[in-house]
């Protein structure tokens, strides 16, 4: 199987198709032709990620995340580091595709739906970003599932330390300040799971909220933190589903490192 046509098999051609204008679903380096046997999966190609995928022999690395710094993966000649990156990349032979958009704006976002899988959480999921649990969660247990259930060092905490949440709003990865505002300034949320926001300016709110003696929680995972799980599980659906391909994923671990 060729790379483009496993690619194609993952993400969902005719969705590929219909979007092509304007997704960034697509090859980033490499060859679109190359005979793929091994294919890796991570969040993001850091340089530790691309020679473990390159020393396993993978020819193909499916990344969630942007390779060159910038959301179209334009390839910046006088950057320094993409020019390292490049080369890194073509040493160990690897052909990266982008899978993105798709994960998210398909039928159900993937990565949300992933989180949830993972935390064992039943409730109401609306296949985007709100979950309400059948049954109410305390918020140590939610933070305590989080550090088990997805290996996260150390998840952040705004706002309310205690008590119960049921109705959750996951903004997974980045999302912009008009989405944490609707939480902080509504009241159809208890929690909020997300990825990474700019702190002075819509995370200081749900601070106040709860010093107001509202019952409002803002958890912090970190962009990787909160979004690589769903290709660990990629990496085993495209095992799975794919004879004679094997699939492994590439761990780019947290951005930030904790010195105890
Ligand atoms: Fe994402
Ligand atoms: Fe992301």
């Amino acid at each position: 199987m060729k790379a483009f046509e496993l690619f194609r098999e993952v993400v969902g051609g005719e969705w590929l198709d219909a979007n092509a204008h304007w997704t960034v679903d697509k090859i980033k380096i490499g060859d679109e032709n190359v005979t793929v046997t091994k294919v890796g999966t991570c969040l993001t190609a850091t340089p530790d990620v691309i020679r473990a995928a390159g020393e396993w022999g993978a020819q193909l690395l499916i990344t969630h995340e942007p390779t060159f710094y910038n959301h179209i993966d334009e390839f910046d000649e006088n950057s320094r580091l993409c020019r390292m990156k490049k080369q890194l990349i073509e040493e160990n032979n690897l052909t990266i595709y982008r899978y993105h958009d798709a994960m998210h704006l398909c039928a159900v976002d993937l990565v949300n739906l992933d989180f949830i899988n993972r935390m064992g959480w039943k409730g109401n999921f609306d296949n985007n970003m709100v979950i309400t649990l059948d049954e109410p969660v305390e918020i140590a247990d939610v933070v305590r599932g989080i550090k088990k259930n997805l290996g996260l060092k150390n998840p952040r905490v705004v706002g309310a330390t205690e008590g119960k949440v049921s109705r959750v709003l996951l903004l997974t990865g980045h999302r912009g300040g008009g989405d944490y505002r609707k939480f902080s300034e509504g009241n159809d949320f208890d929690m909020v799971i997300g990825g990474e926001l700019c702190e002075w300016a819509d995370a200081e709110h749900v601070r106040d909220a709860a010093q107001f003696g509202e019952q409002k929680t803002l958890l912090i995972l970190g962009h990787a933190g909160s979004e690589k799980s769903s290709m660990e599980t990629l990496a085993f659906e495209i095992d799975e589903k794919f004879d004679g391909i094997e699939a492994r994923y590439f761990e780019c671990g947290e951005l930030y490192s904790y010195i105890d």
